[in-house]
């Protein structure tokens, strides 16, 4: 059986996504632990709720980003995991945590990279005046934002739109895309070329 971990800053909501989407398909991996850098973070609630073991290693408390990347990669490595799925983690993560897991470390990112890494990616697409905007998943690689692109959606920029009411409408598609997104990575139908990347489709799959 592969094994998942999942990375939380905050909210949770892709956690959640995935969490549904896996108990509801019956993925057949194990779930083994979410990991959040903030105590307060409401995505543990989330975790708990499934049943899911929860853990929280605070930057806060580390003297620079290698110490708490070492000390995170330490309690995931524990982990064995297969993939790490990052959900609205929002610290980034130094080459060497990156190289140890590569491969395994799947992001989201609210825009259609490589338009608009970092942050503020809503407000920013409607000071750009982009007609579309949406979601991205990708794998991680040293560099910020930039790895191959497994999935993306895109949603139309409406005139009405401030950053908030954009931001929900790219949340809906980023719970649509993200979990099959991390199950073919799971099951091993991720093919890797350069940036780019090729999905075999599920052996449910009615395609
Ligand atoms: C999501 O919109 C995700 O794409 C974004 O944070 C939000 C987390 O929401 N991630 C990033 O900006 C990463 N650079 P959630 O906690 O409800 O999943």
């Amino acid at each position: 059986m592969k094994n998942l971990v999942l990375l939380i800053s905050g909210r949770g909501s892709n956690l959640q996504s995935i969490l549904q989407a896996e108990r509801e398909a019956a993925w057949g991996v194990c779930v083994r632990g979410v990991i959040s850098n903030r105590a307060d973070a409401a995505g543990l609630d989330v975790a708990r709720a499934f049943g899911v073991p929860t853990q929280v290693i605070a930057h806060a408390d580390f003297p620079n980003r290698e110490a708490f990347d070492q000390a995170l990669a330490e309690v995931i490595a524990a982990l064995e995991p297969d993939v790490i799925a990052l959900c609205g983690f929002m610290r980034v993560l130094g080459a060497a945590f990156v190289d140890r897991f590569a491969g395994r470390l799947v992001n989201i990112h609210p825009s259609l990279l490589p338009a608009f890494t970092g942050l503020r990616t809503h407000a920013r697409a409607l000071e750009e005046g982009v007609k579309w905007h949406g979601a991205t998943v990708h794998l991680v690689s040293s560099a910020l934002d930039h790895g191959p692109i497994l999935a993306q959606a895109a949603v139309p920029v409406l005139d009405a739109d401030t950053a908030e009411t954009l931001a929900a409408r790219v949340l809906l598609e980023e719970h649509r895309i993200y979990p099959p997104a991390v199950r073919a990575l799971l099951e091993g139908r991720v093919q890797i070329d350069g940036l780019r990347t090729r999905i075999r489709p599920a052996s449910d799959s009615p395609l």
